[in-house]
């Protein structure tokens, strides 16, 4: 196998605005969130975003284990993001490595931020991402499942927390990039969003932009967001009171 040239980069944007999957710059891939998918977990949901498919279980508030970790005034909050041996494309060693350590670290401080920590001293509020297929933005879609799951499992909080990666492409600004935007492209920056307060709890950001295309970056992304929590509330509704309509809806800009 030879190394990797210009020629095997694939056209990432058309001369008329079109992205590798068809998508205009401010598309979304197609969304779908089913709340309550597992019967052992307090609250759970599944996400198939694009190529990516996410389950979230949540647990608590329960005991803490271990034990030391305990806080007298508040709930703690602990995350597990972990990525199947079987997501992608070459097998990805299992178990825990930086990366997951890294993007489980980022996701449970998004929640404390957004949970009522201070309802339930002494308590450990659990949640479990497993990515069974990834297509990037796993991160993000891991918070919109377990997000899902925490409101399924009755845990009070401020808002739901909608999540989307925007970036930039081929040197366009662009709202959720699948697998060669992220390979390829020229950055790449995750966020989380309380619809709310229009306050972000997740934002890293991998690459390089200018500061006008950070702005334009952070309004798509926001933008995202508010459409992604339409479909996170339509999931809710959808579980805890059917209308009888579509099971999922699909979501595009
Ligand atoms: O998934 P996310 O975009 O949040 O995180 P990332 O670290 O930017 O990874 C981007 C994508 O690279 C993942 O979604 C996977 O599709 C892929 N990846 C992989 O193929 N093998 C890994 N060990 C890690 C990531």
């Amino acid at each position: 196998m030879g190394s990797v040239g210009a020629k095997d980069v694939p056209v990432l944007m058309t001369e008329d605005g079109r992205r590798i999957d068809g998508r205009r710059a401010d598309e979304l891939r197609p969304l779908r969130i089913q709340a309550g998918a597992l019967r052992q977990a307090d609250g759970s949901a599944f996400v198939e975003w694009g190529a990516n498919k996410v389950m979230a279980a949540v647990y608590g508030p329960r005991e803490v284990h271990p034990r030391h970790l305990q806080e007298n005034n508040k709930a703690i909050v602990q995350c597990k993001y972990n990525m199947a041996a079987f997501s992608v494309d070459e097998r990805k060693r299992p178990g825990l490595d930086r990366r997951s350590q890294e993007i489980s670290k980022v996701i449970a401080e998004a929640f404390e931020s957004v949970i009522f920590v201070e309802e339930y001293p002494r308590t450990s509020i659990d949640i479990y991402i497993e990515v069974l297929q990834a297509n990037a933005g796993t991160r993000c879609a891991g918070v919109v499942a377990a997000s899902v799951a925490l409101a399924d499992a009755g845990i009070p909080m401020v808002d739901l927390l909608p999540a989307v990666a925007v970036g930039k492409v081929a040197g366009h600004v662009v709202l959720d990039l699948k697998k060669e935007e992220d390979n390829f492209g020229e950055a790449d920056l995750p966020m989380a969003l309380v619809p709310q307060s229009g306050r972000l709890v997740l934002l890293q950001m991998e690459g390089h932009m200018t500061r006008t295309e950070l702005s334009k970056a952070l309004d798509l992304g926001v933008g995202g967001c508010r459409k992604i929590y339409e479909e996170m509330k339509r999931a809710l509704r959808e579980r805890y009171a059917p209308t009888g309509t579509a099971s999922a809806m699909e979501v595009a800009a």
